[in-house]
């Protein structure tokens, strides 16, 4: 199998898309690291298979300081974090707003900034970005700037850092544990409205997503491009 021993860091492995992602990869038969907080979540979940750093992607200088001190090459990296922020721009808190994109943008480009050094010549990097701003919707300004802006990064590292491949998995609604801070019922309504609008009837797993960021790994024909995973959404 094309990913068998190969050496795949997930940050954000340790929930909802990055941790479907180790698994789909594990049972490939790859290496996975995960990267996160609190990546001892993980090691509950799927035991001695897999290698665990805390890392707050947020933090130049810890991203900076692991890769260094990292004693070997990775095929694959997958940057699989950040958080919810849907708010109306007029409404918002500013410094929440710089916050988000301190994670999940700036998160993203240390990863690619010390992690691609890394990287083996024939590897690839992932960022996982978001539906949102393929499909305009009230109260996604920020989120839709950063997935934006990710995309960005990536198309233009596809080039700098050829022959290693970038690539971006943008998501629907995906039911991860991303969304627990809504109350279960309120969620539940919201899931179900969505998926009876949805062309293929229901919400994304964490697991459909992650087929795509394999795929994307797999194909070594596909780079600097932004790969739809998200049930039709932008067509409603
Ligand atoms: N779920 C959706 O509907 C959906 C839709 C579109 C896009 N996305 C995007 O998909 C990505 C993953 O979302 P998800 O739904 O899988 O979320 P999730 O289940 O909440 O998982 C988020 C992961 O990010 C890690 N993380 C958070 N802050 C971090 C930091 N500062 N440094 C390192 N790791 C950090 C968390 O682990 P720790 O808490 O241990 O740090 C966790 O492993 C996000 O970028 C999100 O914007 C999700």
């Amino acid at each position: 199998m094309p990913l068998r021993n190969h050496n795949i860091l997930i940050v954000g492995g340790s929930s909802g898309i990055g941790l479907a992602t180790a698994h789909v990869a594990l049972a490939e038969g790859a290496q996975i690291v995960i990267a996160s907080r609190t990546p001892e979540k993980a090691r509950a979940l799927l035991g001695n298979q897999i290698e665990t750093v805390a890392l707050d992607m947020a933090q130049e200088e810890q991203v900076k300081a692991f890769f260094e001190n990292y004693n070997g090459i990775f095929d694959h990296l997958l940057v699989s974090s950040g958080m919810p922020g849907n708010v109306a721009v007029l409404e918002e808190n500013t410094a929440e707003a710089r916050q988000t994109f301190d994670l999940k943008y700036w998160g993203s480009y240390y990863i690619a900034k010390y992690g691609i050094p890394r990287l083996s010549e024939r590897g690839s990097l992932t960022f996982i970005a978001g539906v949102v701003p393929f499909k305009v919707m009230a109260a996604t300004g920020t989120m839709a700037a950063i997935n934006f802006a990710q995309v960005a990064l990536a198309r233009t590292l596809a080039l700098e850092v050829a022959p290693r491949r970038v690539n971006v998995v943008a998501p629907g609604i995906a039911d991860t544990p991303a969304w627990e801070k809504i109350p279960a019922q309120e969620r539940e309504t919201f899931f179900s409205s969505l998926a009876n609008q949805l062309p293929v009837g229901k919400v994304g797993d964490p697991e459909d997503i992650a087929k795509s960021v394999l795929f994307l790994m797999k194909n070594t024909y596909m780079t600097g491009t932004v790969l739809h995973v998200d049930g039709g959404q932008p067509l409603i």
